[in-house]
């Protein structure tokens, strides 16, 4: 059994290609469509009333291209819209946070996991929720790390300034002695190699995008919903603003040249 119909994956931005690029690396056959809500990003600022009402507009835009399943790239939309959209659509709708805090859990050899994302996603509380579900013995520390999407936007990974910052983001988690940290934000899989020295090499990184693309696989194997064939998967991009700048920031982000962005509305 074999289902054509492509994902949908949204996010406020172009921060949910990190997400779209592991999906691709597991699932090479699948057609995907993105949503990127380029005309109101940044979420990670603001209310869980506003961010809902986003994310059900996203997925009816995806609905309408026929997709078969949606992912919620973003981990704000995924801490406080997802429980609203599964009630909202009969479409199969995945979050990054249950398969980040399982991969962390399953990772954690002192039962000490820390968690960092934006604003939004670290004052819902929503990762914590996760991993206490799956294990409550386990200690939960965590930070918002604002700073860290305009910085990665900007290409700054690299520069000094962003090595100072992430230290002063997170030397207070580093001192709660965390074996295991989530990278609860698209943007943070990019600045990997600096939260791993600031951090320090015992300290096991956790990229929610990867876990949500395994359990992607998972879910459509198992409703036999795979695009079996052998083909190469066409990625469509729809933006909600002119896609001038999504394209520059994206073709940094997935270090190739994209072409169909389209604006949607
Ligand atoms: N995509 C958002 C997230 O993963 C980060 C950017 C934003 O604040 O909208 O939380």
């Amino acid at each position: 059994m074999s289902d054509k119909r492509p994902i949908g994956v949204f996010d406020s931005g172009v921060g949910g290609l990190t997400v779209v690029e592991q999906i691709r690396k597991i699932l090479p056959g699948e057609d995907i469509i993105y949503f990127g809500d380029t005309a109101r990003v940044p979420y990670g600022t603001k209310s869980k009333e506003t961010i809902t009402k986003f994310s059900v507009e996203n997925v009816e835009f995806l609905m309408e291209k026929d997709v078969k399943l949606v992912v919620v790239a973003c981990n704000t939309a995924s801490s406080l819209g997802l429980d609203f959209l599964k009630r909202c659509f009969r479409v199969p709708i995945i979050g990054v946070i249950e398969p980040g805090a399982k991969g962390a859990v399953s990772l954690t050899r002192n039962n000490r996991i820390g968690v960092i994302g934006t604003n939004a996603t670290i004052s819902s509380g929503a990762y914590e929720k996760a991993i206490r579900k799956i294990n409550p013995g386990i200690f939960v520390s965590k930070a918002s790390c604002p700073l860290f999407v305009p910085l990665v936007e900007e290409g700054w990974a690299d520069m000094p300034v962003t090595g100072q910052i992430a230290s002063i983001y997170l030397t207070p988690l580093k001192s709660t002695k965390i074996d295991t940290l989530i990278m609860g934000c698209t943007h943070y899989p990019l600045l990997r190699e600096t939260i791993q020295r600031v951090m320090g090499r015992g300290v096991m990184l956790v990229d929610s995008a990867k876990e949500v693309a395994r359990e992607v696989k998972t879910i459509l194997d198992s409703a036999g919903g795979l695009n079996t064939g052998g083909r190469k998967g066409k990625i469509n991009f729809f933006v909600s603003d002119e896609p001038f700048r999504f394209v520059s920031v994206a073709e940094r982000f997935l270090r190739r040249k994209i072409s169909c962005v389209k604006r949607a509305v």
